[in-house]
């Protein structure tokens, strides 16, 4: 199975498809935490992309598709796609590299969200330093105040990228370059939207019963 999720930043990408990860075995190809791991790393990727990203802006589609290119080949049992593709130059790639790799998406789950609740979303995310894991001060605290419920590391971090004036940026990008992806795969007959604004465990209720039903609960 190969899902794409899809939704601004803040909407519960990361959030869900960690658990899609875990509750269908498939590959997370998250493109963000991709760059992430390359800037940490001082690589030539990363030195490019670093600007890009606290800037808000999108690292051009060359090296987005490039990377995609890599990855994608190499997932036994599917895929999730988290934060990509997030214009329509990368939309149009991945279709050419489904189809001469005889694979095809199942289903590209929107997340709706609104503007407003992204920006307290933001404004609270933190995530384990050690293994990823994501937190939230007020949305998804962790059972012991200081302890990475996952790993038990004690040190967390918070994204370079997650300043106000940053999220108003890449809040703007997401409007002009990837909402209009959604007419795309509404077109394929692939699109699902799932309501983002109720509980963390209400959306992945909800992404289940995509799966399983492939039915929407939204219009
Ligand atoms: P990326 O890392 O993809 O960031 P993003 O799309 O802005 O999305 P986020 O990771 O901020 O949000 P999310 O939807 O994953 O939400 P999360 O689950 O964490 O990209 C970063 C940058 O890299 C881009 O700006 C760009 O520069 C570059 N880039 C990446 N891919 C690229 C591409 N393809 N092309 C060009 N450039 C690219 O949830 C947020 C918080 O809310 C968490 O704390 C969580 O606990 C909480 N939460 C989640 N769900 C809920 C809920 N239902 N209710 C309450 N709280 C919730
Ligand atoms: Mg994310
Ligand atoms: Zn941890």
């Amino acid at each position: 199975m190969n899902i794409i999720l899809l939704g601004p930043p803040g909407a519960g990408k990361g959030t869900q498809s960690d658990y899609l990860r875990d509750a269908y075995k498939l590959t997370k190809l998250a493109t963000g935490d991709m760059l992430r791991a390359a800037v940490k790393a001082g690589t030539e990727l990363g030195k490019q992309a670093d600007a890009v990203m606290k800037a808000g802006q999108l690292v051009s589609d060359d090296i987005m598709i490039g990377i995609i290119r890599e990855a994608i080949g190499d997932c036994p049992n599917g895929f999730i796609l988290d934060g990509f593709p997030r214009t329509t130059g990368q939309a149009v790639a991945l279709d050419a590299m489904l189809a001469d790799l005889d694979k095809k998406i199942d289903f590209v789950i929107e997340l709706a969200v609104d503007d407003a609740a992204l920006v307290e979303r933001i404004a609270g995310r933190f995530s384990c330093k050690q293994c990823g894991a994501g937190y939230h001060d007020k949305f998804r605290r962790r059972i012991h105040e200081g302890t990475c419920d996952a790993c038990g590391s004690t040190e967390f971090i918070r994204r370079e990228d997650d300043r106000a004036e940053t999220v108003a940026k890449r809040l703007e990008q997401y409007h002009a370059m990837t909402a209009p992806l959604l007419p795309h795969y509404k077109a394929h007959g692939a699109l699902r939207t799932v309501d983002g604004m109720a509980d963390i465990a209400e959306v992945t209720a909800a992404i289940n019963r995509v799966i399983t039903n492939g039915a929407s609960d939204a219009a």
